[in-house]
């Protein structure tokens, strides 16, 4: 069998050997960090993808060992494949900064400010854009798109006016659920996700589409409103599902002993994981809506969270706290309390040391 082909490629001054046939985005993020670009509309997992946000514009500075000329554009780095010998800027380059900003003003353009009120608040991947690219003001004056409102059913809550037409949703009922009530409508700023004549979505594995909603469109109507997610502990869990197609392996966001929510375990680019066997990790509509029991599941621990994202606030295991300075700046002084929960505190009991649980935290650690 003849060896695979490898490309060298320059991603922000940083060179690798990829197959041939690799994406920029994917080799980008071998490399990992601020290096890969941020993705809005591709996953990995559903095949035809990317190429309709353009939040992952790179700019290809030369083109390939054989035909160094620049791309006279920028170009999507999921859609567009590697050359040996090929130089790509990313954070590098002042041009994309600048072009991705301006794709954020696009989609904010009619997107609600509303994330004080949005479920996908904490975890929501425009949110973390607009942090990283937007400005503080709009230079929109006209009034903003709205939609006549559209019921998916009691499971799944659209809210279209969020939506930033990525078509994920589309794929997963396309290829993970097998049947697609739902689609894209419309053209231009009409477009809108809609199921033409107002049907439930309820097919065995149509809950996915909120695991890959990259913004509060699709929420879970069990969860709606219920807590911040930055309030509730992510644990691994898992049971033995009988729907063969269901990894069984999940996410569950707990306060105390009470399930609060479930969902499928998202890897470093918040896309589906795989499951531990190797098979995909979409998980079907029962285990996400109706096992809500902790009595339904074999906790395995606590869920290992990005240090970076809001949701670690609640998550103590193996945390990295600063060096305690107040004696220092009191001239010794020690305080009379100090809001703390990892140690011990007014809040737990003085036994209990909340940062070594390796299990959820129950309302009997508390006083
Ligand atoms: S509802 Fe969500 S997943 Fe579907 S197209 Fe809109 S933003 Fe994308
Ligand atoms: S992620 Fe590349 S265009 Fe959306």
């Amino acid at each position: 069998m003849s060896e695979q082909q490898l490309f060298k490629v320059t991603i922000d001054n940083i060179t690798i050997e990829v197959p041939a046939g690799t994406t920029i985005l994917n080799a980008a993020r071998r490399i990992g960090g601020d290096v890969t670009p941020p993705a809005m509309c591709y996953y990995s997992k559903l095949e035809g993808s990317g190429g309709k946000c353009r939040t992952c514009l790179v700019e290809v500075s030369k083109g390939s060992e054989k035909d160094p000329r620049p791309m006279p554009k920028l170009v999507a780095s999921c859609r567009t494949t590697v050359m040996d010998g090929m130089e790509v800027k990313n954070i590098t380059s002042p041009k994309v900064v600048d072009a991705r900003a301006g794709v954020v003003e696009f989609l904010l353009l009619n997107h609600p400010l509303d994330c004080p009120v949005c479920d996908q608040a904490g975890e929501c991947h425009l949110q973390d854009l607009s942090f990283e690219h937007g400005k503080s003001g709009t230079r929109y004056e006209f009034q903003r798109r709205t939609f006549p409102k559209v019921d998916l059913g009691d499971k799944i809550q659209l809210h279209m006016t969020r939506c930033i037409l990525c078509y994920r949703c589309v794929f997963t009922a396309n290829q993970v659920a097998e049947v697609r009530d739902h689609g894209i409508l419309d053209r231009g700023d009409h477009a809108q996700i809609a199921t033409f004549i107002q049907k439930n979505l309820n097919s065995d594995f149509i809950g996915n589409v909120i695991d890959v909603c990259p913004v509060g469109a699709l929420t879970d109507k069990t969860f709606r409103f219920k807590n911040r997610v930055w309030f509730t502990k992510p644990v691994d869990a898992h049971r033995n599902c009988s729907n063969p197609k269901c990894c069984g392996e999940v996410q569950l966001w707990m306060r105390g002993d009470e399930v609060f929510r479930v969902t499928a375990r998202k890897d470093e680019w918040g896309e589906v994981k795989e499951a531990s066997n190797g098979n995909t990790g979409w998980i079907c509509n029962e285990c996400r809506f109706d096992k809500k029991d902790i009595a339904d599941w074999t906790i395995e621990g606590p869920s290992k969270v990005n240090r970076h994202s809001v949701i670690s606030q609640g998550h103590y295991v193996g945390l990295h706290k600063s060096n305690e300075t107040f004696g220092a700046v009191m001239y010794g002084q020690k305080p009379q309390l100090l809001m703390d929960i990892h140690t011990i505190s007014e809040v737990n009991k003085t036994n209990i040391e909340l940062s070594s649980l390796d299990r959820p935290a129950h309302s009997t650690d508390f006083k």
